[in-house]
């Protein structure tokens, strides 16, 4: 888990290619094991928009939208706990942000090749001094660095497959968005598309 390019943009340290490839295949595996314990789900606003992606979790609280709105939960909907998180995930963590308190949710965004997530700040957790650790694994995805407040003037960056992002301190705050994915530019999944993995301390 060499760190020879990492970059940083707005307060958002990017660690290229963190993870070589072999380590992408395991949390590729730790996601198929996450998807059986805790199905993807179709999320919606509480609009009745349906997002792109598709979302599931690992940890102590996963985060859901539906009809009531967003909000961390302790369990998957169909009432199954959400699985732990994978101790190869854990260790990213430890790796990158070894000061912060452990993640006690790691969401899983998957991304088909026509999906994306508009602009947003992190905001449902409790303790905002912690950072948000973020996983790509799969195929570019083009990456949207804002401001604390809405609207401004943005930087973009192709995330690649293998790269962590650690999002904290002035950055913890930022909008922040995937405009699109680039399919068939990773070969590590079976289809098209792009996984996320976002790690936080909730409370
Ligand atoms: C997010 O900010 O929620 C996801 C970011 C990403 O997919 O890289
Ligand atoms: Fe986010």
């Amino acid at each position: 888990m060499a760190d020879w390019a990492a970059k940083e943009i707005r307060g958002f340290r990017i660690h290229e290619r963190h993870l070589d490839r072999a380590a992408q295949l395991a949390l590729v595996e730790d996601v198929r094991g996450i998807a059986r314990a805790a199905p993807f789900l179709v999320p919606v606003t509480r609009r009745g928009t349906k997002m792109s992606v598709r979302m599931t979790s690992a940890g102590a609280f996963g985060w859901i939208t539906d009809r009531r709105g967003y909000r961390y939960e302790p369990k998957h909907p169909s009432g199954v706990d959400w699985p732990p998180i994978p101790a190869r995930v854990l260790d990213i963590w430890r790796d990158l942000v070894p000061e912060a308190r452990m993640p006690e949710s790691c969401l899983v965004n998957w991304y088909r090749p026509e999906a994306r997530m508009g602009m947003h700040q992190d905001r449902d957790e409790a303790d905002m001094t912690q950072p948000v650790v973020s996983v790509s694994l799969g195929d570019d995805a083009l990456f949207r660095i804002g401001n604390e407040e809405r609207g401004g003037q943005t930087e973009s960056v192709w995330l690649h497959s293998g790269d962590v992002v650690v999002m904290g301190g002035t950055a913890r705050r930022r909008h922040h968005g995937i405009d699109r994915i680039k399919p068939g530019t990773s070969d590590l999944l079976d289809a098209p598309g792009r996984i996320n993995l976002t790690l936080r301390v909730v409370t």
